[in-house]
Formats: C-alpha cells, structure tokens, sequence
C-alpha cells in the first residue's frame, strides 16, 4: 500500500505549536518574533510566495514586515533596506525573495544579511555550518523535507538517496544534511543533475528519490524500483484546459503512474510546498530566542 505524504497536515501541526510557543512567549517577554519579506519586482509567483509568508506569520503571531520593491530597484538600494533590517531589533529573520532581477547581484544580497537573522539559510556562514554538521539555520525546504522523513518514520540510514538537482536552495543542501552522521541522517547520497549522462540509470538504484529539477513529471514509473519513497520538490505550471486558470500545478513526478510502485509519495500541491512555510516560521523563531537568550 501506498501511503501518501500529508504535508500540509504536518505543517499545520507545526504551525499550531509555533502559534503556541509564540503566545508563551509573548507573556514572558512582551515581544513577538519577526520576519521581514522582500520582494523586488513583479514576479507573480513570487508575489504567491511572499502573500503567503505574510499571512502565515499573521496567523502564528508573529510580527511580519513586508517591503515590495520595484524592478527598477538598484543593488545598493537593496543593500541599505537590508542594512536597516540588520540592525532592527523587532525583526529576526530577513528574506529576499528569489530570484532577483538580472541586474542585481544574488550572491551579494544573499551575504548582506546578517547570519543570524538568516532564516533562509542561504548565507555562506550558514551553509558552510551545515556541510560541516554545525547548529546553523537550515534551508527551509530541505529542512522540511527532512521533517517529513522524521514524521513518517522512514529509515534513512544506509539508504541510498538520490537527489535529482544540484540548486543551493533544495540539491546542495539536502544532499549535505542526509550524508551527517547524524540522527535521521546516514544516508548514502548520489547527486545527479543535468550533465548526468543517464539520469535513470541512478534513479532505478534509489531507495529514497528526491526530485527538485524543475521539469514538470520527468520522473516516470520506469525510473524508479518498486518500494521508493518519493519526495517531489517540483511545482511547475502546466497548461489545463479545464481550469478556471488555465493552468494547474504538477510535481517533477509523474504522480499517477510513480505512486503504484512507490511505498510512499509526497503529492503536489500538499506535500513539500507548505512544509518551506512552517519551517520559515520555525527559523524565525529560533532566531528570536536566541535574541533573548531562550533555550
Ligand atoms: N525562491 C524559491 N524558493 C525560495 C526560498 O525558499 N526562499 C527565497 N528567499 N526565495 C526562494
């Protein structure tokens, strides 16, 4: 039997203890954590994400800022907003939406921010720290990830993951965090990417498949063994007649064909995506406790 993973139900709960947390916390100390979004430009997915980040920080509790910054903004503009964020003692975690327009510099914004109110982990600081198995914040859809392995009580140790996609927000890093000798770790980890030559010829060997290509249902049922536990990263757009949109969102698995042979899948929407959310929300406040000196 397939089971399918429920990460919108998961998320929730953790939404409801951050929410409860929160609320303790604010009696202590009179203070709400607080996390700023920037968004520059008119990117539409982006826009979704960031509306999203405000009002799940609303309905936890916590203080949400959220800067819209035009197209035509310069790197130096961007670079003062986040300077002032820096030193705001009401903000805890900073977010530059991705990705930035052409002429921006990514890696200069990413390095701006200070690391401890890194909540997207994105830093050189932080991800350096997770490489090397160090307390740091880990990036939120990785991090998800591996709390929906962690939920679900599926056993990563000795098993071989391959992860399709080498980005630094999701390849890199949970490739990084599976390999740790560490609880829910252990992992034997093969990264392949768009140089592979074949890419199915390492997927078939895969005990867990972690697909973040970007490539709506590349992975079909003839890439995977039977009994593969399926973490599909992708949200793509496809075109759909009988949507009031036109359009629907599909993984980078071919869901329907895959989920026979899988012992357990993640769907999209409803599985990693909402996942990024929580665990945005769970950085920040981190970073807000480790401000006021809370264990
Ligand atoms: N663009 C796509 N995913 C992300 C994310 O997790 N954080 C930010 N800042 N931008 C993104």
């Amino acid at each position: 039997m397939t089971q399918i993973i429920d990460g919108k139900f998961v998320a929730s709960q953790i939404r409801i203890g951050l929410k409860e947390e929160a609320e303790y916390l604010f009696k202590l100390t009179n203070k709400k954590p607080g996390l700023a979004a920037i968004l520059v430009g008119d990117n539409s997915a982006s826009k979704i994400y960031v509306n999203s980040k405000n009002k799940a920080c609303n309905e936890v509790g916590f203080h949400s800022v959220v800067k819209i910054m035009d197209s035509s903004t310069s790197e130096n503009e961007l670079l003062d907003v986040i300077q002032k964020l820096n030193s705001d003692d009401e903000i805890d975690g900073i977010l530059v939406q991705l990705p930035l327009p052409k002429h921006i510099d990514e890696d200069k914004i990413i390095e701006a921010i200070s690391p401890q109110k890194d909540v997207d982990g994105f830093h050189p600081i932080s991800f350096g720290k997770l490489v090397i198995g160090k307390e740091t914040f880990y990036p939120c859809t990785p991090f998800g990830i591996m709390e929906l392995l962690k939920y679900y009580q599926i056993d990563t140790i000795g098993k071989h993951v391959v992860v399709v996609g080498r980005s630094n927000i999701v390849g890199k890093p949970i490739a990084n965090m599976l390999v740790q000798k560490k609880e829910g770790a252990n992992a034997i980890v093969t990264i392949c990417h768009t140089a592979s030559p074949d890419i199915s010829y390492y997927t078939k060997q895969a005990d867990i498949l972690i697909a973040a290509v970007g490539k709506a249902n590349m992975i079909t049922q003839d890439m995977v063994k039977a009994g593969v536990v399926i973490i599909d990263v992708g949200i793509n757009r496809i075109e759909d007649a009988n949507s009031s949109k036109g359009y629907k969102v599909v993984g980078d698995v071919d869901f329907e064909n895959v989920k026979e042979k899988s012992s357990f899948i993640t769907p999209v929407p409803g599985g990693v995506g909402p996942m990024t959310i929580a665990m945005l929300l769970t950085n920040t406040l981190k970073s807000f406790k480790q401000k006021m000196n809370i264990k």
